[in-house]
């Protein structure tokens, strides 16, 4: 039991609801304190939670003083929640995507840090148990060294997906809304991305945003990568579909991401590491190990973590700035399938992206 945490939950849709049931499940040091939302849903959430409900953040500061605030707000509104949490002082914990473009990130992280107040962002795969036993595995030396990264992140989003007309439009597409996360697993597991080369498509719906991309990738350390994402192929190769995190997914027992080695591959999410008993040859069996790992809610062990930050005992594990690092890739995907030409990422703010603590 550590010093009591409040933490107050502002934007009351799909995401705040389950950050509320995470702080639940997180321990008794840890409390919801508010929900802030401008409609009548976020006072039904409150109502539910037995806790105070506020129309903004604005009157949320006003009245009370919590020890942290989650923003499960549109993406719209991340840059302005976090900077009123800067002002006020208060660490938060920023869903992803952290910004609507690279420049606002920039600003709201450099208010942050000259504030000396925390951010946290939202890709909660990091505080997933098996990522983080995969990192510790690649970092023991499981599969040698790495030298190349694969990711496959085929999903089907139904016609009615698209009813909502944003979601047609440049500003949505999987790259940006679902892509993220595995980039910020790629930045967790095999450092910071340099160089991207994109092609997009969407010969399939049509629609103004890409469906499908296909990304090839240079790591700082002269890792090479490649990822194919597609929303409109009906597949079971997806983090969403693999990893068993949201059980709103209908699971498959498959791959999405592998890594290979000199001397080995892993796969995740099965957390299997592939190896040749003796000598290292494609004539000799590959034997499969499996590799174990804790059970949990990523979203808790984020909750938790986000307290520990709070108290000032832990380093955010993915920060404003990861998800600022996030964005800058998403960014050079985007310039990169427009241009034709491999982009080279730009750190006018020095950046520290493999979750190692500042
Ligand atoms: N981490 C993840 O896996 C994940 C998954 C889905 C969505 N998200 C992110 O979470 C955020 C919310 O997504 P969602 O699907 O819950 O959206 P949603 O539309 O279901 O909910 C957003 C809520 O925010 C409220 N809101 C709007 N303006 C507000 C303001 N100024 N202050 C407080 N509340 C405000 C709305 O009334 C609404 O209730 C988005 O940024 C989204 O990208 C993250």
């Amino acid at each position: 039991m550590g010093r009591p945490i409040s933490i107050a939950v502002a934007g009351a849709g799909l995401v705040g609801k389950r950050h509320a049931e995470a702080i639940r499940a997180a321990g008794a040091d840890i409390g919801l304190c508010a929900i802030v939302d401008p409609v009548p849903s976020g006072e039904a959430l409150a109502e539910q939670y037995g806790v105070p409900w506020h129309r903004s953040l604005d009157a949320l500061f006003s009245g009370e003083h919590p020890d942290g605030v989650i923003l499960a707000t549109p993406n719209q509104m991340h840059s302005e929640g976090a900077m009123a949490c800067i002002t006020a002082g208060i660490p938060a914990l920023v869903e992803k995507p952290f910004a609507v473009d690279v420049g606002a990130a920039e600003t709201v992280v450099a208010a942050a840090e000259k504030a000396g107040v925390a951010l946290l962002t939202g890709h909660h795969r990091r505080h997933n148990p098996l990522i983080r036993r995969a990192r510790a595995e690649l970092e023991a030396g499981a599969i040698g060294r790495v030298i190349s990264v694969h990711v496959n992140a085929w999903l089907y989003k139904p016609e009615e997906y698209f009813e909502a007309g944003w979601r047609r439009e440049p500003g949505a597409g999987p790259v940006f809304l679902n892509l993220i996360h595995d980039i910020d697993v790629l930045h967790y597991l095999a450092g910071a991305i340099e160089t991207v080369y994109a092609m997009v498509s969407s010969s399939v719906r049509k629609n103004p945003v890409e469906e499908t991309s296909v990304i090839a990738l240079r790591f700082a350390d002269g890792v090479l990568g490649t990822i194919n994402v597609s929303d409109t192929i009906v597949a079971p190769w997806s983090w969403e579909t693999t990893a068993r995190e949201n059980p709103a997914y209908p699971p498959t027992n498959q791959v999405c991401y592998m890594i290979g080695g000199t001397h080995g591959s892993l796969e995740l999410p099965g957390l299997r590491v592939w190896r040749n008993r003796g000598k290292r040859s494609w004539w000799e069996p590959l034997c499969a190990e499996q590799l174990t790992h804790d059970f949990g809610d990523p979203l808790v062990h984020q909750i938790r973590q986000f307290a520990s930050v709070i108290r000032g005992e832990e380093m955010p594990l993915c920060s404003g700035r990861d998800g600022l690092e996030a964005l800058r890739v998403v960014d050079a995907v985007k310039k990169s399938a427009t241009t034709g030409q491999t982009t080279s990422l730009q750190r006018p703010l020095a950046a520290n992206v493999s979750g190692t603590p500042n």
